[in-house]
């Protein structure tokens, strides 16, 4: 009798500093554009995957409680592709938790495929390299992509599976930021990401927004490479508006804020004109990533936590890529 093979793993969620939004290919998850982001230290989901001989089926407990339907089958995508590789045929257990709110605009979707791609390949006994992680981490979900590799980090969409993976464009040290994650919603959100990709091109907004995705890029790397907050500030900010004039013009439209998100919003344009070194940046949720220098977050979270509508502020740094725990 051979016994079950098991690995553990963590990974971290991000925050696109240039947004992923739409796909060219949603079986494969090939996105229509180049994205970025970092890694949020601080924020992780822990993984473990179990394929056992004995087990009947794959089963999926999230904070310990059994889930079945979509989330299990997007599981199943990943396992599915491991075992391929592996050639194995054994059905799997996958255990996982997160130290933060799901489904509310902190991408746990992100942190939990990059953490169940490390250990279901563990587990399995594949040696994958870093882009072959990223790459089965998008199968499960694209920005799971860009939480497999450390620091900021850049997903080119590629034309085709093999080269649609992320890589570190610079290590976490080069430029401690952080992002105060304004909670002001912690419930779940109505649509799903991966029901607005498949909507994106339904606005007649999406073709320019993916034209311009190549200049917003290289002027948010520029700003990286030199630490100018300020250009960084401008074409985050940019960015964040463009991906949600996409999701708002869709057929049916998607509208993310609420009126606590555009509290947060005002306040922090107020704040740069003051001269404070903050930006803002939202995803498919209400709640408002706040991005500022390390040494600035705690007086910065402060601010925000005395805004109407803010129930909590998560602080969180630049994070290094996934791993194996055990
Ligand atoms: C708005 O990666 O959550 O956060 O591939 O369907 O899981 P799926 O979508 P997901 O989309 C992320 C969209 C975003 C922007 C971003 O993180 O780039």
């Amino acid at each position: 009798m051979t016994s079950p093979r098991r690995a553990t793993a963590q990974a971290h969620p991000n925050i696109a500093l240039i947004k992923y939004w739409g796909n060219r290919d949603d079986y494969w998850r090939l996105p229509a554009n180049d994205s970025l982001s970092f890694n949020l230290a601080g924020l992780w989901t822990r993984t473990t995957v179990v394929f056992d001989p004995a087990a009947e089926a794959d089963r999926l407990i999230l904070h310990g409680q059994e889930v079945r339907g979509s989330a299990l089958q997007r599981v199943q995508r990943v396992l599915d592709a491991v075992r391929a590789r592996a050639g194995l045929a054994w059905r799997a257990q996958v255990t996982s938790e997160n130290n933060f709110p799901m489904a509310a605009g902190i991408a746990s979707s992100a942190s939990a495929f990059a953490a169940l791609a490390v250990a279901a390949a563990a587990a399995a006994g594949l040696a994958l390299d870093e882009a072959g992680l990223s790459r089965l981490a998008r199968l499960g979900s694209g920005s799971a992509a860009r939480s497999v590799p450390g620091g900021y980090v850049v997903w080119r969409a590629g034309a085709h599976d093999a080269d649609s993976f992320a890589y570190t464009f610079l290590p976490a040290a080069h430029w401690a930021l952080a992002d105060c994650i304004a909670v002001v919603s912690t419930q779940a959100k109505a649509v799903g990401s991966t029901h607005g990709h498949a909507l994106a091109h339904t606005s007649p907004l999406q073709a320019a927004r993916v034209a311009d995705t190549p200049r917003r890029l290289a002027l948010a790397q520029d700003a990286l490479l030199r630490r100018d907050f300020e250009q960084l500030a401008w074409v985050v900010e940019l960015d964040t508006h463009l991906m949600h004039a996409v999701m708002q013009t869709s057929q049916p439209p998607l509208l993310y804020w609420q009126a606590a998100s555009l509290t947060v919003m005002h306040a922090v344009r107020a704040w740069r004109a003051q001269g404070r070194a903050v930006a803002y940046t939202l995803d498919a949720g209400p709640n408002v990533h706040v991005l500022c220098p390390e040494d600035e977050a705690q007086a910065v979270a402060r601010d925000l936590a005395a805004l109407p509508g803010v129930r909590e502020v998560r602080i969180a740094t630049v994070g290094g890529p996934a791993r194996r725990l055990d």
